[in-house]
């Protein structure tokens, strides 16, 4: 769910983006989203109710006439960077008091779900606190704040916000590109006894069949290649298709397979207990998913996997994996891994290493354990040591990364397909992902913005694959945003 670069120091803990283009004469509004990909979706869907309402989004925070945090709660860290943006965001708003220039300042997401009226008496400088089930009433919350009050939206809504939220136009739309994620479940039943996710997002619920499917037509229509179908547990996605017949995810994806323009689809998070043969039978049968699934384990443990209460076993695990290979034996798989959760031993942790070796990931997430408080882990027995959650994670990470670029060399020599998305860095170049969600650089003359090309791969770049006709680019000029799959969060 998160992101960083190919160090655990170095890394990027987080996928902060800040969106928007400036306009004259219209209120601004500047959005820094954290955490996973379900809070860019919110983010998206946030901006673009707000643009209904007059605001124009800005990228640069200066000029913002409201300041939007939409944050992760997923470990400590992520929570205390919000507290210390905030803390920035004071001195911000005073300066632009002393111009005459009035800011709102809202926290949104998970940190707003969990910390509540909490956050406005730690930094008074907030206005609104909305969560993640409730922002649909964010206009409606900032006309409360413009009359002076101080607002908290942190109930469950009892009205299904996505029926509530207007729908993105066309050029909002556009404006993002020609990949898109669409969230259609959120919360968690699962109680992994580390997280948070199901205390913050609260119970599984799918959005309707009819729902996703009309919001999946509508990016199509707008251009959008490849969609990202979004949930924390996103293949315990349950509905009715058009015919009233119940279906999971695996019959959502047949049904979204078909819709014209549509030519990849992906699905994130998931959870080993809901591969179900549905869902294995989609990899089989439809190209346009994707081979390339991440599918979290956590550790390779039986022991810690039951202390984590996970529900399954390493050896579960594996032979889910053979199944899911034999479906589509071109998948490439992408994991999470926590060290040093409560009581994990050496040998718990060469499990860990162990299973990392059998399943050789293209990529992987790599994060070391941190207590939230109100999990049962928290609670437990045996919290390890810093030093040692840190050297685990290490050798973990090593380990994975040699796994990673192992990976990217064997498809030099190959064709892949690739979706072109945006130009690339250097005159002459455009930049795709590959089928792995590897970031491949090409020539321009190879195709549009939105094609699907297909070709060989010559090398590796540090971070990138490159095609035919593309030489091996300067290490030190490599670009930023092309983010290796190999991410790790401290
Ligand atoms: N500590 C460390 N990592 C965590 N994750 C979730 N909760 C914690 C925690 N308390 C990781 C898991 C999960 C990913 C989204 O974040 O690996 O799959
Ligand atoms: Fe958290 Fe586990 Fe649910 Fe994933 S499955 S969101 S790790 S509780």
């Amino acid at each position: 769910m998160d992101d960083g670069a190919l160090t655990s120091d170095d890394l990027k803990t987080d996928r902060t983006s800040e969106t928007g283009k400036t306009g004259a004469n219209t209120r601004k509004v500047f959005v820094k989203t954290y955490g996973c990909q379900m809070n860019v979706y919110d983010s998206q869907r946030m901006g673009d109710a707000l643009g209904r309402d007059g605001y124009e989004p800005t990228q640069s925070i200066e000029d913002a006439d409201l300041v939007l945090l939409n944050t992760c709660h997923i470990r400590e860290k992520a929570a205390e960077k919000i507290y210390s943006e905030l803390g920035r965001i004071r001195d911000l708003k005073a300066e632009r008091a002393a111009r005459g220039l009035e800011t709102r300042v809202a926290v949104a997401g998970c940190v707003a779900q969990a910390e509540g009226r909490e956050i406005i008496s730690r930094a008074p400088v907030v206005d609104l606190v909305i969560g993640p089930q409730t922002y649909h009433r964010l206009p409606d919350a900032l006309a409360r704040v413009a009359r002076g009050e101080k607002v908290v939206e942190t109930e469950y809504a009892v009205e299904d916000k996505f029926e509530e939220l207007p729908k993105s136009e066309r050029r909002q739309i556009i404006g993002r590109g020609v990949t898109a994620f669409l969230t259609v479940q959120e919360g968690c039943d699962k109680f992994c006894t580390f997280c948070v996710v199901p205390y913050t997002r609260g119970a599984e619920v799918s959005r309707p069949f009819a729902q996703v499917i009309e919001e999946a037509r509508a990016l199509a229509d707008a251009g959008v290649r490849e969609i990202t179908l979004l949930g924390q547990n996103v293949n315990a996605w349950a509905g009715e298709d058009e015919t009233g017949r119940a279906i999971g995810l695996g019959g959502l994806i047949h049904k979204l397979a078909v819709i014209p323009g549509l030519a990849r689809l992906r699905y994130t998070t998931s959870h080993p207990r809901d591969m179900d043969e549905e869902l294995v039978a989609a990899h089989r049968d439809l190209p346009s998913l994707m081979p390339y699934l991440h599918l979290p384990v956590q550790s390779g443990s039986d022991r810690i996997l039951k202390a984590m209460n996970r529900r399954h076993t390493a050896d579960d695990y594996l032979r889910l994996l053979d199944t899911i290979r034999e479906a589509r034996p071109d998948i490439a798989l992408s994991g999470d891994f926590i060290t040093g959760f409560p009581g994990e031993t050496d040998e718990d942790f060469e499990a860990t290493m162990r299973l990392v070796r059998e399943v050789r990931y293209a990529s992987a997430f790599t994060f070391k354990y941190s207590p939230r408080p109100g999990t049962p882990g928290a609670g437990m027995d045996g919290h390890v040591e810093e030093s040692v959650k840190d050297a685990r994670l290490q050798e973990l990470n090593a380990l994975l990364r040699r796994h990673q670029s192992e990976f990217a060399e064997s498809l030099v020599g190959k064709r892949l397909s690739v979706l072109v998305e945006k130009p690339g860095r250097h005159p002459g170049q455009i930049a795709g992902r590959s089928p792995y969600l590897q970031p491949v650089v090409l020539p321009e003359a190879i195709g549009e913005i939105g094609d699907i090309v297909d070709v060989t791969i010559t090398s590796t770049g540090p971070n990138s694959l490159l095609a035919e006709g593309m030489t091996k680019p300067d290490p030190a000029s490599s670009r930023k945003d092309e983010a290796p799959t190999m991410r790790s969060v401290a």
